[in-house]
């Protein structure tokens, strides 16, 4: 099946599970941009589950999200439950909208779901030419440092500016060791995961995905990537009012209501304290590229640049189907 083809499979699985045609077409381009980046984990592999939402009603299909407009800057979202796809898509583009009339775009959705990658978003706004955070707190994977229990969510923190060229500088990176994503396809595959990036129930490492499921990952740099998740569960759940505090239920896991997820956008305009921008980042991307090299390291890359090499050469192949997501597909599409 080729990819545009796949598209429109998928977006017919989100219509028929009530989705508007919109919101369907919002969501198949935002999975089959992951599997594009080379971000499987965030892509197919999670369709079953928002469907299965849908169909347990902890995601609506047919949410009223209203936006408040708070100043000419600043816009609130209540994304009335609606998978978080649609959400992020009018909060990043409220923010962008924002930023361009004032400056700055600020903009907090409450009540949303899962909304996949956050670099997707930032993306949006570098496109415009337009510096962006984006944050959303997600469920409970990592133990606060000092804590046996885990809480904070993975919790990406993301951040894209205009480099003056093609390839945007996008951080797009979870607070901790290696993303929930990651763990949960090694869970499904049998595959062993890194050491040194999660703990069992008792506490013990392990390499086994499955126990590293049920017990707790751990974050980048100990007590500073504890303190970052926390950072992004209070400016995306305290600050929003969306779910905080290991409140956000696991999509997977839990059906007992929504997850009531919070995400923050920020969108700033580059040029708002020197009039040359696009000179100042050339030069300091250059600076930092032409620095000496440590043994076997052919180029220094800056955030983003690997993603978009994958995703130039995903874009000219076929995506690849594990044989169960096949299955997954072919029974949503019969339901
Ligand atoms: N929605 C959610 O709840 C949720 C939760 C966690 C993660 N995520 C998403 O999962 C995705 C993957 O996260 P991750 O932490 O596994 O990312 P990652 O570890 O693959 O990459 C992290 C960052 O490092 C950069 N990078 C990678 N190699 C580099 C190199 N050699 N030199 C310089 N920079 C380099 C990447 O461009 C990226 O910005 C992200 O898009 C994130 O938003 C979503």
């Amino acid at each position: 099946m080729n990819n545009k083809k796949l598209e429109n499979v998928i977006i017919s699985i989100f219509c028929k599970y009530g989705l508007t045609i919109n919101h369907s077409k919002i969501c198949a381009k935002a999975l089959i941009n992951a599997e594009l980046v080379g971000a499987p984990s965030h892509g197919l592999s999670r369709l079953k589950m928002y469907c299965d939402r849908i169909k347990k009603k902890v995601i609506n299909s047919q949410p009223k999200i209203k936006i408040k407009k708070i100043s000419q800057s600043i816009s609130q979202i209540d994304a009335n439950n609606s998978i978080g796809f649609v959400a992020a898509d009018i909060a990043i583009k409220t923010a962008i909208k924002n930023a361009q009339k004032t400056g700055i775009g600020l903009v907090g959705v409450k009540n949303s779901g899962h909304y996949g990658l956050s670099g997707y978003y930032a993306e949006q706004a570098v496109k415009k030419n337009l510096i962006a955070f984006c944050f959303t707190n997600a469920p409970p994977a990592i133990a606060p440092h000092g804590s046996k229990k885990s809480l904070f969510g993975t919790n990406p923190i993301c951040f894209g500016a205009p480099t003056s060229s093609k390839v945007p500088f996008i951080l797009d990176t979870s607070v901790s060791v290696i993303n929930r994503g990651k763990i949960r396809v090694a869970a499904r595959t049998g595959k062993k995961i890194p050491k040194g990036v999660a703990l069992d129930k008792f506490g013990t490492p392990t390499t086994d995905a499955k126990k590293a499921l049920e017990g707790v990952q751990l974050p980048i740099a100990e007590f500073r990537g504890s303190g970052l998740a926390w950072m992004v569960d209070i400016l995306s759940g305290v600050f929003t009012g969306g779910n905080h505090g290991g409140k956000v239920k696991d999509p997977f896991d839990d059906f007992s209501g929504p997850q009531n997820i919070g995400h923050l956008f920020i969108v700033i305009k580059p040029n708002l304290f020197v009039g040359n921008y696009n000179q100042r980042i050339k030069e300091n991307i250059k600076k930092i590229k032409r620095l000496p090299k440590i043994k076997d390291v052919k180029e220094i890359l800056y955030p983003g640049q690997s993603k978009s090499r994958r995703y130039k050469i995903n874009l000219k192949k076929v995506i690849n189907i594990p044989k169960n997501i096949l299955e997954d597909l072919n029974k949503l599409l019969d339901a």
